[in-house]
């Protein structure tokens, strides 16, 4: 396991804040802090009154926790990283925190910091909802800065390629329109309170096995139209301020001293004018990084080799490897985000939170990205007047798994269920006090009885003599390692089966990363996919079932049947011995994704000409969904616009997530490129118009160097899914050549 080494936080806790007191000498002017000015004008004019001391302060963070025996710097908060405040020139110290689902300080034991926890992004992207995700991102970046911190290490978008990959659970999904659209909007509300978020990790850091060194091999053109385009969506709708550049190699070249990546693609071509940090440890040299494009080094002390954003840095600027100029750039980009943001103007400082506020906002979450996968003859929504109803496995009595590894969120009650192997990193094993048990209970009319699941036949004996079931099974995976098979731990399968067996009024929750091997589907009537739920996971999941709010969630996923679907069948060295899954072999060096290519997902399924367990873009709901004809016009600059109607067919009210996809002149494949996300009562009709801008429709050429749409006849797709089309039109468009900042 390579990780970094984890220690207890001794720091207490102090804030930052703006320094009004000089160093030494008299107080600058400090004409940046005129907010008339532009970020860039005023990160210019800091950069100008600085000294070549306090630039190279900005370029490292020190780990914000103590460690290895170190006690933690003084600017730490019990967090990921920090840098001191620069008072001489009234900035603040800079306070990084994880992550993407909340405030995550998972070593911060002697403030025992809690916060609110978001649901996974996998949830939040099944919702189809950027407004979910928008006030997912800006509740935990209201909680980060009422606790003092400017820099919320959020905005995971790694595609997923593979359903074992151990942070699944952390980014968007395996499209890169839908995860790009939806981490972006997360971004977007982070930054709204004034906290820079970073979106990670850049690029094509899909696996964790091997991952500080592993080599993800793939083509150009490929990247830039999958995992590359993720993250150039994602850009453009948030404007994170940092993009952190990942552990592994991609073609041959370390993440963040790789100068295409940096410098060409994301500098150059995307016009990024944020600041590129480093993950921590993901630090391999000086002069050959900041050359690249690398503007800070995070936690180098703790994590790198060597600071080599100190003293190796100096002496490259000093024999002139490295321009006095890139060091200026590196430090304005830094400030220049800081004062984007307003992080200089509203600082970061501790403030009440309302923390059953933000769990409405999880809970909302959780239910609208909850994706009901199954529901044979209407078993569900289950009715209040049941005699009794059986609740069983994955310790439903107590709370809701979550995730683990850097991003792992204390809730408010801490751990339901401490004690769990692995308790060290990437543990502790969490579960958030939100119990299904309790939730059900409230909800029914008779009883609810729980069974741990332990005991088999107990379960089945309870299951039997009860009006309905429900099987609670959980898949716990975090950073730092990728689940060797799809099967569930232990066994949670043959509970199911036993289970449904006694009752064929089965509903299965899954509390899980993504994807797992479900043998028992055939026999169960229902199956929702609850992913990790946040900390309201419980409400949310008994409201589902009961029908107090409809589920709407549509995979953000293709579900395989099996690991033998996959472009890689097997990951080498994958696995955790600490939960039972001994590593099978040693981590390719190497990872192939030039298999796929761009086909990733569902477009390998498509490529294959093979069906998936449940296709990409699915989920159904309590009601049903009738579609209008589909018209489509163009213009003369390629944009698209596609409108239909829809229609509430059923009885009860409902959300629907009506998708187009397109195939491109010659492809068999297709590529989403719009949806809409809307509410419907029983018999209303809406009709959806959808703008769909020129490069949706484009490939990347690379001669060319940039978006290309070709002359030609698209076949525009209304579906409910990748696999279920309802609706067919045809379009011709124009040559033309898209910027690739429309999405
Ligand atoms: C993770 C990052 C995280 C950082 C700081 C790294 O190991 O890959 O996602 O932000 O640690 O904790």
């Amino acid at each position: 396991m390579s990780r970094r080494p984890r220690r207890l936080s001794a720091c207490a806790f102090a804030l930052a804040v703006v320094a009004t007191a000089t160093a030494a000498g008299e107080p600058p002017a400090r004409p940046w802090m005129n907010t008339s000015l532009s970020p860039d004008a005023r990160a210019a004019l800091v950069v100008q009154a600085m000294s070549q001391d306090e630039k190279f302060q900005l370029i490292t963070t020190a780990y914000g926790s103590a460690s290895d025996g170190k006690p933690a710097p003084a600017c730490a908060l019990g967090s990921a990283a920090c840098a001191p405040a620069l008072s001489r020139l009234g900035l603040p110290a800079l306070q990084e925190t994880d992550a993407g689902l909340g405030v995550a300080r998972p070593l911060n034991a002697h403030s025992r910091d809690v916060a609110t926890a978001l649901p996974s992004g996998l949830a939040t992207a099944a919702s189809w909802d950027p407004a979910v995700a928008e006030a997912g991102g800006a509740m935990i970046g209201r909680e980060a800065h009422r606790k003092g911190f400017n820099v919320l290490l959020a905005g995971g978008v790694n595609l997923l390629r593979d359903p074992r990959n151990g942070r699944n659970f952390e980014y968007a999904g395996e499209d890169p329109l839908l995860a790009g659209v939806m981490a972006g909007h997360a971004v977007r509300g982070i930054q709204s309170q004034h906290v820079v978020s970073t979106l990670k990790h850049y690029a094509v850091n899909d696996l964790e096995t091997g991952r500080n060194t592993m080599n993800a091999k793939l083509d150009r053109v490929a990247a830039r139209e999958s995992d590359l385009r993720a993250f150039e969506i994602a850009l453009g709708i948030g404007a994170p301020g940092s993009v952190m550049c990942a552990y592994n190699r991609v073609n041959g070249t370390y993440a963040c001293e790789n100068a295409w990546l940096l410098d060409q693609v994301l500098k150059r071509d995307w016009g990024y004018q944020g600041f590129v940090m480093s993950d921590w440890g993901a630090v391999h040299s000086a002069a050959k990084s900041a050359l690249a494009g690398l503007d800070q080094e995070s936690a180098g002390e703790t994590f790198d080799p060597q600071v080599f954003f100190a003293a190796p840095l100096r002496e490259a600027i000093a024999k002139g490897e490295v321009p006095q100029a890139r060091l200026d750039d590196m430090v304005r980009r830094i400030l220049r985000s800081l004062f984007a943001v307003g992080a200089i103007d509203h600082p970061a400082k501790a403030a009440p939170i309302d923390y059953a506020a933000d769990a409405k906002v999880s809970q909302h979450a959780a239910e609208a990205g909850a994706v009901l996968l199954r529901n044979q003859d209407n078993l569900l929504p289950l009715a209040r007047t049941l005699a009794s109803v059986a609740v069983i496995g994955a310790h439903a009595d107590r709370g809701v798994l979550a995730g683990g590894g850097s991003s792992a969120v204390t809730a408010q009650g801490g751990n339901a269920v401490p004690g769990l192997a692995p308790t060290v990193w990437p543990g502790p094993v969490m579960y958030h006090p939100s119990a299904p048990l309790a939730a059900i209970a409230r909800r029914v009319g008779g009883k609810a009885s729980y069974a741990s699941g332990e005991d088999i036949a107990a379960a089945a004996k309870l299951a039997a003599s009860s009006a309905v079931a429900v099987v609670f099974v959980q898949q716990w995976a975090a950073e730092s390692f990728d689940r060797p098979s799809m099967a569930l731990n232990g066994h949670q399968d043959a509970l199911v089966a036993a289970v449904a067996k006694a009752n064929p009024r089965t509903v299965v929750v899954l509390e899980n990363n993504g994807p797992v091997a479900m043998p028992w589907l055939a026999q169960t009537a229902a199956v929702l996919e609850a992913w990790y739920p946040g900390n309201a996971g419980g409400e949310a999941i008994a409201r589902l079932l009961f029908g107090e709010v409809a589920p709407s969630g549509r995979l953000p996923l293709s579900w395989p049947r099996d690991a033998s679907q996959l472009p890689r069948p097997a990951i080498a060295g994958a696995g955790l011995a600490a939960i039972g899954l001994p590593p099978q072999g040693q981590p390719a060096d190497t990872v192939d994704y030039d298999i796929e290519g761009a086909d990733v997902g569902y477009r390998w399924f498509q490529r294959r000409g093979s069906e998936p367990l449940f296709p990409f873009g699915y989920g159904l709901g309590y009601t049903t969904f009738g579609y209008g004809p589909l018209t489509v016009t163009t213009d003369a600059a390629g944009a698209v616009t596609a409108s239909f109607a829809v229609t509430n067919t059923g009885s009860r009210a409902g959300a629907d997530v009506p998708q187009l996809y397109v195939q491109l002149p010659g492809e068999q494949v297709s590529r989403l490129v719009g949806w809409q996300k809307l509410a419907l009562r029983p018999g209303e009709t809406k009709r959806v118009r959808l703008a769909l801008p020129a490069v949706r429709f484009a490939r990347y050429d690379d001669r060319g160097h940039g978006w290309r749409v070709a002359a030609g006849t698209y076949r525009l797709l209304l579906g409910r899914s990748s696999a279920q089309i309802e609706q067919r039109a045809e379009l011709r468009l124009p040559a033309v050549f898209p910027a690739g900042a429309q999405r």
